[in-house]
C-alpha cells in the first residue's frame, strides 16, 4: 500500500522591522498588542555584555506589564556560537518550565541573534522569536533575513536554519555603547551593502563615515535604514538562497575562512573587510572593477578603522585551504561573488551571481596582495 502525503503550504513570514532611539517600549506595547500571539512566557536571551545595559531593563519592563519571563545570559563573543551554547539555552530552558507556549527574545548583536533565532527555530520544534538587535553590525545584516545558525570548529555558520523573527528592533542609540572596533565592524557590513547596491550609499559613506564615531544621528539613521532597505530587497526576492541573495555574500568567501583561520582573533567585519578587498582585487583582474573604484572601497574601509590587508600571523596556505569548507562551495569548487564597479553586482547568466575561481588564481592574489 502507498500513501501519498499532501503537505504544500502557504507560509507567511512577513514581519516589522523597525528602527529607531531606545525600543524597548515599544516592543512591550507590541507584545501587549500580541505580537508573539497568546505567548505569555518569553525567555529573553543576551550576553553577559549586553546583560546589564539592555536585557535587564527589558526583563524588567515585561514583569512590569505583567509577563513571566526569564533571562538566560552566554558569554559576550563568537566563541560562543556553538551547538554547546545552544544546548546549554534549550537545557535552561527546559529546566525553568519553558515549553512549546514560549517566546524568544534575542537582545544583542549577531551572536545572540543567530544563537537564540536557531535554538527558537528548534526548541518544541519551533517556537516564536523576536530580535532585538544592539550592534551596528546585527543593524546592517545580522538581524534582518532569517538566517540563522551556529559555528563548529571546522567553519562558521555550517550548522543552522531559516527561521523568520516576528519582527526585528533597531536601537540605534544602543550604540554609544558599543566599542570603537564594533562599531567598525558594522561599517564593513555596511560597505558591503553599498558596493553591492547602492552607489549613493557609498558616496554618502566617503562624506561621512567618521561622523559614524560621533553618533552623529542623522548619519547613524541614514545608515540604518539604508542598510536595511538593501538587505530586505534581496531577501524579499530569494529568501532561500536560491540565486539574488548570493549577492550578500560579497566579501564572505574569503571573509569568512580569515575569521575562522585567525581563531576570531578578527571580528567578523574586520575579516569581511579583508575579504571585500579581496573579491576587488580578485574582480579587477578579471576586468570587473577599476584600479580606481578598488582603491575607493580600500580607502573607504580604513577610514572606517578596519583591516585592509591579511594579518601576518595568519597563513596564507591555511587560508586557501579554509576557503573550501564555504558553504558556496559547489563540486568542489571556489565560488566568489563580484562587485560590478560600484553599487551593482556581476552577474553571469539567468539568476546566476556566482563564479567558479581557480585555487591557484585565489593564491596568487592571496600572495601578492597589493
Ligand atoms: N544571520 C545573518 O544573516 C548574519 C549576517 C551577518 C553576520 N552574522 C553573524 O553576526 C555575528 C557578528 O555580529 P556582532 O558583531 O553583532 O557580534 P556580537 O553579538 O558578538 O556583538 C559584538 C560585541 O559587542 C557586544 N555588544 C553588543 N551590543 C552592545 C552594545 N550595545 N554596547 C556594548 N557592547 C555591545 C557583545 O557583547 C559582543 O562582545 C557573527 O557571528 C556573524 O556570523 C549573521
Amino acid at each position: 500500500m502507498k500513501f501519498y502525503c499532501e503537505l504544500k503550504k502557504m507560509v507567511d513570514n512577513s514581519y516589522d522591522i523597525e528602527t529607531g532611539h531606545g525600543l524597548c517600549d515599544v516592543l512591550i506595547k507590541d507584545l501587549q498588542e500580541g505580537l508573539a500571539g497568546r505567548v505569555k512566557q518569553f525567555a529573553v536571551v543576551t550576553d553577559d555584555n549586553v546583560e546589564k545595559l539592555y536585557a535587564e531593563p527589558i526583563l524588567d519592563k515585561l514583569f512590569a506589564a505583567g509577563f513571566s519571563a526569564d533571562m538566560f545570559v552566554i558569554p559576550a563573543g563568537e566563541k560562543s556560537k556553538t551547538r554547546k551554547m545552544k544546548e546549554f539555552l534549550e537545557d535552561s530552558m527546559l529546566e525553568k518550565g519553558y515549553r512549546r507556549d514560549c517566546c524568544v527574545i534575542a537582545v544583542g548583536g549577531g551572536v545572540v541573534s543567530d544563537l537564540a533565532g536557531f535554538t527558537a527555530g528548534t526548541f518544541g520544534r519551533g517556537v516564536p522569536f523576536i530580535n532585538y538587535a544592539t550592534t551596528l553590525l546585527a543593524a546592517a545584516d545580522a538581524s534582518v533575513g532569517g538566517k540563522t545558525a551556529v559555528d563548529t570548529p571546522l567553519a562558521t555558520n555550517l550548522i543552522g536554519m531559516f527561521n523568520q523573527p516576528k519582527k526585528v528592533y533597531i536601537d540605534i542609540d544602543a550604540w554609544k555603547t558599543l566599542p570603537e572596533n564594533q562599531i567598525s565592524s558594522g561599517l564593513a557590513e555596511t560597505i558591503k551593502h553599498a558596493c553591492l547596491a547602492d552607489e549613493e550609499l557609498f558616496c554618502y559613506l566617503e562624506e561621512n563615515i567618521e561622523r559614524v564615531f560621533s553618533f552623529d544621528r542623522e548619519v547613524c539613521e541614514y545608515i540604518a535604514q539604508k542598510n536595511c532597505t538593501i538587505k530586505y530587497r534581496v531577501v524579499m526576492s530569494d529568501e532561500r538562497e536560491s540565486g539574488l541573495r548570493e549577492v550578500l555574500n560579497l566579501g564572505h568567501t574569503v571573509g569568512r575562512a580569515i575569521e575562522t583561520v585567525s581563531d576570531y582573533r578578527l571580528l567578523h567585519g574586520e575579516a569581511v573587510s579583508i575579504g571585500l578587498i579581496a573579491q576587488c582585487l580578485l574582480g579587477n583582474r578579471h576586468g570587473f572593477i577599476s584600479k580606481e573604484n578598488t582603491r575607493r572601497v580600500a580607502d573607504l574601509c580604513r577610514r572606517a578603522r578596519l583591516p585592509v590587508e591579511i594579518p601576518d600571523y595568519i597563513s596564507r596556505t591555511k587560508l586557501v585551504r579554509k576557503l573550501y569548507t564555504d558553504k558556496k562551495v559547489r563540486d568542489g569548487k571556489l565560488r566568489f561573488v563580484f562587485q560590478k564597479e560600484i553599487g551593482e553586482m556581476m552577474c553571469f547568466g539567468e539568476n546566476q551571481y556566482g563564479l567558479n575561481i581557480s585555487e591557484d588564481e585565489i593564491a596568487d592574489v592571496l600572495s601578492k596582495w597589493e
